[in-house]
């Protein structure tokens, strides 16, 4: 009992000189992020929420857990949790429970609300409260992003009593910022000859590559449901959604609206990213029920991700495939926060929810370390719990082609998960192999590769705010004074995620489990039902050492297209079986 003297209650004075407080996130990036400027101090009697992650039990187990039920060779394969199964393995110990409760009380933090699970805390408190609470803490006011979102943020780091180590791994709602936008702009394709020769990338277009027939859509009479989450400050609109199957969603049957909004939607203008989404998910996982996740700028303080885990953690009845537009770099995140959120991606796994991400829209990314080039992982495609998207362009642009790898399209690997079981022979294989590998400094071979699969990112159309937004925004096909900006691998996410809608579709008919977390057996199967992409590169770091340029495509899987895209026909036919 050697913190008897670091006592929870009282003893300020202690923690602040830090002989009894401990940094629960002393790697966390604090750097303000560009684009976003200070406004000075939050006044002391001010309210914000700060969400506290407890410290939870079983982890070890609950990842033994994943790999039974998504393992197609084990005896427990799609027999997945529920939401109370994982919280009775999860669930912090009673003494947590008690010792970070009497904590917040005696702090006077307020109307804290918990979630199912009981591993995290949402609580309202003053800026003075939380500043006495959290001490080094010291809240300011930020604006920025192209929406002027507002933030309250910490730009100093906060400290906890020594005697809470054991009992919460960090305190969100302090130090990230909201995401931004990874729209980018990239030159515009040369359309050869006369104008109109290409429409881009349309659902048609997408259906046709991919193999759908009229018949593959959800029939309405299972409850299947799939879900796009998005937390940039921005909105969709139905009416956008309404234009856009008018005008592209001919030749298909689809659902009219969103089933369900969750969070808050805005009354401002249409985002593309947002109606991007949206409209893709629900073209390629059509006449499905759609759920969106929508969290625009609901409290100043709140950290959007965060929040719709806690969602996750809180419903028990959830759509089975949800596609998500959030990524980080890996090397900005404090190794706490993203061991607790590869947890939370571990517990959607073992209830059998399918997670998409993007892989990022930069290559293989890249930043600098004490003077040296390195690539650049991004988090949570990083996750080895996680299926992650890659990016193609078809090989002629102006052609329902073949796919080669879209040069943006984000693949690597991790430098903080190692490489997991599933991947270990088609990694193994590839590093071997490859002619063309960069050089061993600029990435950590040891680390978990992504992407797992990929599909088309380059050249969507895209209704948004009435305005039908075409892949060519030059001379030619520009209908509006829309930014010229192309919407980037987001959309390949959810053209994935519908399709794996429509398998667990059939699956569920025939009294199947949905598909869960599905890396496993994609890598058991070596990309059966999927396209192999084996011509391109992705982009790097621009020095003379690797020249702009990343890694590249291969047959079987890489680190650029994974296993590849897929050929709905013959995926639906491999993932039927039991
Ligand atoms: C979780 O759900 C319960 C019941 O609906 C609700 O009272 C609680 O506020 C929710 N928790 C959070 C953190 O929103
Ligand atoms: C699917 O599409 C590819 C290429 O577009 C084609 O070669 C193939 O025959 C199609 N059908 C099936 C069932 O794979
Ligand atoms: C689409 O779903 C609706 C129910 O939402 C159902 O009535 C209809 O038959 C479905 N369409 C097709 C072609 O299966
Ligand atoms: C669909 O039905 C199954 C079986 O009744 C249930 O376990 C699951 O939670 C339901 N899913 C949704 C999204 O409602
Ligand atoms: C490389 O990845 C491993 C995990 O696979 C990690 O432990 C190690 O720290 C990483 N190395 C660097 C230099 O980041």
């Amino acid at each position: 009992r050697g913190l008897q003297h670091c006592h929870l209650l009282g003893l300020f004075a202690l923690f602040v000189t830090g002989k009894c407080s401990y940094s629960p996130e002393p790697d966390q990036q604090r750097r303000l992020p560009p684009g976003w400027v200070s406004l000075g101090r939050a006044d002391p009697e001010e309210e914000l929420s700060l969400t506290f992650a407890l410290r939870q039990q079983n982890v070890k187990r609950l990842s033994e857990l994943v790999q039974a039920v998504s393992d197609p060779g084990s005896p427990h394969y799609g027999k997945y949790l529920t939401l109370e199964d994982v919280a009775e393995l999860v669930r912090p110990s009673p003494l947590t429970l008690h010792t970070v409760q009497k904590w917040l009380l005696a702090a006077g933090a307020r109307n804290c609300h918990s979630v199912t699970t009981q591993d995290f805390l949402t609580c309202w408190l003053s800026v003075r409260q939380a500043e006495l609470l959290l001490p080094g803490a010291e809240f300011h006011h930020y604006v920025g992003g192209p929406a002027d979102t507002h933030a309250v943020r910490s730009p100093h780091p906060y400290r906890l009593p020594k005697a809470l180590a054991p009992h919460v791994d960090f305190v969100g709602g302090l130090h990230r910022f909201p995401p931004t936008s990874t729209l980018r702009q990239r030159p515009e394709p040369q359309v050869p000859g006369t104008v109109g020769l290409h429409l881009g990338v349309t659902p048609s277009v997408i259906r046709k590559r991919y193999n759908l027939t009229a018949q593959d859509v959800g029939s309405g009479t299972t409850n299947n449901s799939q879900a796009c989450a998005q937390f940039l400050e921005q909105y969709f609109h139905d009416s956008d959604l309404a234009e856009f199957m008018r005008l592209f969603g001919g030749d298909f049957a689809h659902q009219a609206s969103v089933a369900r909004v969750v969070g808050q939607q805005g009354r401002g203008r249409a985002g593309i990213e947002a109606s991007l989404d949206v409209e893709y998910l629900m073209s390629a996982g059509a006449n499905i029920s759609t759920w969106v996740y929508s969290s625009p700028g609901r409290h100043e303080s709140q950290e959007p991700f965060l929040q719709w885990l806690l969602l996750l953690s809180n419903e028990s009845a959830l759509p089975y495939v949800h596609t998500v537009s959030y990524g980080d770099d890996e090397d900005s995140l404090s190794s706490t926060y993203i061991q607790r959120v590869n947890t939370e991606l571990m517990k959607a796994a073992a209830r059998g929810l399918t997670l998409l991400f993007a892989s990022g829209d930069s290559g293989a990314g890249c930043w600098s370390v004490s003077g040296r080039h390195q690539f650049r992982p991004s988090f949570p495609a990083s996750s080895p719990y996680v299926t992650t998207v890659g990016g193609t362009s078809f090989q002629n642009p102006f052609r329902i082609t073949d796919e080669v790898v879209d040069y943006i399209s984000g693949g690597g690997f991790s430098n903080v998960f190692p490489r997991p079981s599933y991947q270990e022979e088609a990694v193994t294989r590839y590093l071997s192999s490859s002619p063309h590998l960069p050089p061993s400094s600029y990435f950590n071979a040891s680390g978990r590769a992504y992407p797992d699969v990929a599909a088309l990112s380059d050249g969507y159309w895209v209704v948004s705010n009435h305005v039908p937004i075409p892949w060519v925004s030059g001379t030619s096909v520009r209908i509006t004074n829309t930014p010229t900006f192309q919407p980037q691998d987001l959309a390949s996410t959810p053209v994935f995620g519908g399709l794996l809608s429509l398998i667990n579709e059939h699956r569920i008919l025939r009294g199947l489990p949905p598909l869960g977390f599905l890396n496993p057996r994609l890598y058991q199967q070596r990309g059966a039902g999927l396209f192999d992409v084996t011509r391109g590169c992705h982009e790097s770091c621009l020095n003379e050492e690797v020249e702009g340029q990343g890694f590249c495509s291969g047959p079987g899987w890489d680190p650029v297209t994974g296993w590849g895209t897929p050929n709905f026909p013959a995926l639906l036919k491999t993932l039927m079986n039991p």
